[in-house]
């Protein structure tokens, strides 16, 4: 699952969202519901655990049963193959194919591209899940298993979609990116995307990615993703470790210049105290604050998921808003400090803080990596150390913003409003989404994130599962954006 944080939210029953359900397409994908299950219930079965190298052979597999499908409700398949891995020093392993598939080629129609994949996160019954990870398990209408929100089930909902939306008469070209190595960072996608920039993707119009959940039982759409500029502070004191008996009260500690520099990041309400860090952050328009209003999302179930006593904004808006528009900093460790238990006088050598700062449109990492720089430098002269400090940015991934008037967006909340009868959440990710900034810059194609899962499926987790209000709705949401998208 592209990274967003999930938060249980379940005041609504999915009951109340009635959905239309005379529509001739929805009835076919009704009728279809248990065979669609029974397929998910194969699916699943297959142990396509990409981060596992034993299991390589099960994600290939997988591979070639998701082609076998797309094939055999009358898709194109090209299996791109990527080579080997080398997954540890002189082991090679295989990478499994990519597939890259199409329905239709009509010029006159628009051209949609889904993004997908078929690889899970690692699952054993020993985790502590309930039921066997492997063997699809339906309880209380939700269906248990891994894979089945991230990211198998949302898959097979939109192939289940075209198929049904090809029974009546598909009004636009789709194609299938489909790859297997997702979870453990898409190896050698940005390539193929290159690659292929001028042949698969040329005639795309529209990328979708079918791998998100929502915040809540609402649909939601997600239209961007914050970035991530992430720094080392190296202090250097002395050539070895001191003990505090031989050395306290005789050096300048590298340790206390460290946690002087982090401690001079932010204030206590999270506010970043590095001139000139909030100068290229968007303003909120009045237009985007009408968004926050209608999303269904309680502070309290965060509250009781997080054991988090008092969060740093109270209303739904300002949290909200500080996960997804707003920038902000996290410490997150010291090597070289002592971290076990028990005590130890050690006065460390060499200690190195890590922290992060998710960085939001039009913040650009270049930039930022240069207040960060000067800011500390500037704060570590003030205290005249003898210390050597060095400040690097080691991730400066871009933040992700999508236009919502594009045709896609109206589309999707058009689908939105045909199959649930609500207007859809739209929604960013606090988290990084590399592939949409991804597809955009490389393509310079609309991206959309439209998935299916809820937001408490546990896509990482003991007990993953999907819904099947969000399972066979989820196909009718598909399947009414491909039409709808035919009559923007
Ligand atoms: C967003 O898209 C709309 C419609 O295509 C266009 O009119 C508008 O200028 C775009 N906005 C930005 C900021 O690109
Ligand atoms: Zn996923």
């Amino acid at each position: 699952m592209l990274f967003i944080l999930c938060i249980v939210s379940l005041l609504l029953s999915p009951a109340f969202l009635s959905p239309v359900q005379n529509d001739p397409l929805f009835k076919h994908i009704d009728d279809h519901s248990h065979e669609y299950i029974q397929r998910l219930k194969e699916w699943v079965a297959i142990e396509s655990d990409s981060s596992d190298p034993s299991k390589r052979d099960q994600v290939e597999h997988m591979m070639q049963v998701t082609k076998d499908y797309i094939l055999k409700i009358g898709g194109k398949v090209e299996m791109v193959e990527l080579g080997d891995q080398e997954y540890s020093p002189g082991v090679k392993i295989p990478l499994p194919s990519v597939i890259l598939a199409e329905f239709g080629n009509d010029k006159t129609k628009p051209t949609v591209c889904f993004y997908g994949h078929m690889d899970v996160q690692p699952a054993k019954k020993d985790d502590g899940w309930e039921t066997d990870p492997y063997v699809l398990t339906e309880k209380d209408s939700k269906l248990f298993g891994r894979g089945t929100s991230d990211d198998k089930g949302q898959v097979l909902a939109l192939l289940h979609a075209v198929e049904s939306v090809m029974k009546f008469d598909l009004p636009v070209n789709v194609k299938l990116f489909i790859e297997g190595m997702e979870e453990v960072g898409s190896n050698g996608l940005e390539k193929i995307v290159e690659e292929k920039k001028d042949t698969f993707f040329s005639n795309v119009d529209y990328i979708v990615v079918t791998d998100t959940p929502w915040l809540s039982t609402k649909p939601g759409i997600t239209y961007g993703a914050r970035g991530n500029c992430y720094f080392f502070i190296e202090v250097e004191g002395a050539r070895r470790d001191l003990h505090s008996g031989g050395f306290g009260g005789t050096v300048y500690e590298a340790m206390s210049d460290l946690v002087y520099l982090l401690g001079v990041l932010a204030d206590v309400n999270g506010k970043i105290l590095i001139p000139g860090i909030y100068d290229d952050v968007l303003p909120v328009t009045e237009q985007e604050k009408e968004l926050y209003k209608d999303l269904i999302f309680d502070l309290k179930d965060m509250q009781r998921d997080s054991g988090v006593s008092k969060f740093l904004h109270s209303t739904k808006g300002d949290l909200l808003m500080h996960r997804w528009r707003f920038p902000s900093v996290s410490i997150h460790g010291i090597e070289g400090a002592f971290s076990g238990s028990g005590t130890k006088t050690v006065i460390p050598a060499k200690v190195i803080g890590k922290f992060s700062i998710r960085q939001v449109p039009k913040m650009k990492p270049s930039v930022v990596e240069k207040q960060v720089s000067n800011y500390l430098e500037s704060k570590f002269a003030e205290r005249k150390s003898p210390n050597k400090m060095k400040v690097t940015m080691v991730i400066g991934a871009q933040p992700w913003l999508a236009n919502m008037s594009d045709p896609q967006y109206l589309a999707a909340r058009n689908a939105v409003r045909r199959v649930f009868n609500v207007e859809a959440d739209m929604i960013r990710a606090g988290g990084t989404i590399p592939i949409a900034k991804n597809f955009e810059d490389v393509l310079g194609k609309s991206v959309m994130l439209l998935g299916i899962g809820g937001p408490d499926d546990a896509p990482h987790g003991q007990n993953e599962k999907i819904s099947m209000y969000n399972y066979i709705e989820g196909t009718k949401l598909y399947a009414s954006f491909l039409q709808e998208l035919a009559s923007i």
